[in-house]
């Protein structure tokens, strides 16, 4: 019996996962590296059963055409999906899935070092010891703001939302809110106040974005947001870069409309080495390492392997989207 085609979209894929794949069906593995062009992909798409998708790249009508109607499994390893048409994928009664919730973990601890990070001034630090420009003991020298104490709003209360604001806990802020569509009843328990976007940009020492790209976040945080914050406020990101409009960041971070900001998530990624966001030293910027550990990408890639091995069986996958 002929088995069925997965297409990875990267060769870096670890092997114990790959395994339990290759045990039924054939894999087509992309060995471009560092990753794959779209041309790499668009090459070997076609005729698969189904796609293991690891990459940036869209996942569009263009590619979906390329595959032919043989695809009928679409099993993306992250847990964000704007790069993927759900819309179009769906129409043609694809099967779907992402990896949500193994990640939560990870993407919140980076959100709370990030958030210490520009709010401590950490990266200023370091870059002022090499510059040999430490002044001993002065008292007002690198004054950064505490997370103690202060009052944090989050921007999407997911599932990686409350990850965040549990840790925070440990930080004994002063008070915890959220906005987004609706109250969310994990909230309560986390002692978290919904309140609307704009209350939450007006009373925050620091926002905390954890929501997805879509065409209600696109460009949330514009110059209209940024002039409503406070100006100790700092930002973190580890959303998509997509939800903050970034000229108008720069203007806020370069003007000191705002503190700072930390962002793991930026537009485009990677990042130009000359672009304006790497020459404030008001940003703190890391180069989307959310869920960049070994044992969260491990779970991830599984996850992911066990959604496409679920929908050959003919069973729901177990993060279906
Ligand atoms: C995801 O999975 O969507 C994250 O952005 C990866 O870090």
């Amino acid at each position: 019996m002929t088995k069925p085609k997965v297409l990875i979209t990267n060769g870096e894929i670890m092997n114990k996962v790959l395994d339990n794949l290759r045990e039924k069906c054939e894999l087509i593995i992309c060995p471009e590296l560092p990753y794959p062009s779209r041309k790499d992909i668009l090459n070997r798409i076609k005729g698969v059963d189904a796609v293991f998708w690891c990459t940036k790249e869209r996942l569009d009508t263009e590619m979906l055409d390329t595959a032919g109607p043989n695809l009928k499994i679409v099993s993306t390893m992250s847990a964000g999906y704007d790069h993927i048409d759900i819309a179009a994928v769906k129409s043609r009664g694809i099967k779907i899935g992402n990896t949500s919730n193994v990640l939560n973990a990870s993407v919140a601890e980076i959100a709370v070092a990030l958030a210490l990070m520009a709010g401590r001034r950490l990266q200023e630090g370091r870059q002022v010891m090499e510059r040999g420009a430490w002044e001993p003991g002065s008292p007002i020298w690198m004054l950064g703001h505490d997370l103690y104490g202060s009052t944090v709003g989050i921007v999407g209360l997911g599932n990686i939302g409350c990850e965040i604001a549990k840790r925070l806990k440990a930080f004994e802020i002063s008070r915890l809110l959220y906005s987004g569509h609706s109250v969310k009843p994990a909230a309560a328990e986390l002692g978290a106040q919904f309140v609307s976007f704009d209350d939450l940009l007006k009373e925050s020492d620091f926002i905390i974005i954890a929501c997805p790209l879509n065409d209600g976040t696109r460009n949330m945080f514009n110059d209209t947001a940024f002039s409503k914050m406070k100006k100790n406020a700092i930002i973190v990101n580890i959303g998509r870069g997509g939800v903050i409009d970034q000229p108008a960041l720069i203007r806020a971070l370069e003007s000191g409309k705002i503190y700072a900001a930390g962002l793991d998530v930026m537009v485009p990624e990677p990042l130009p080495t000359d672009h304006p966001l790497l020459k404030l030293k008001n940003c703190v910027l890391i180069p989307h390492l959310g869920s960049a550990t070994v044992r969260t990408r491990l779970a991830m890639a599984d996850l992911a392997a066990r959604n496409i091995l679920a929908a050959l069986d003919g069973k729901e996958m177990p993060s279906p989207l």
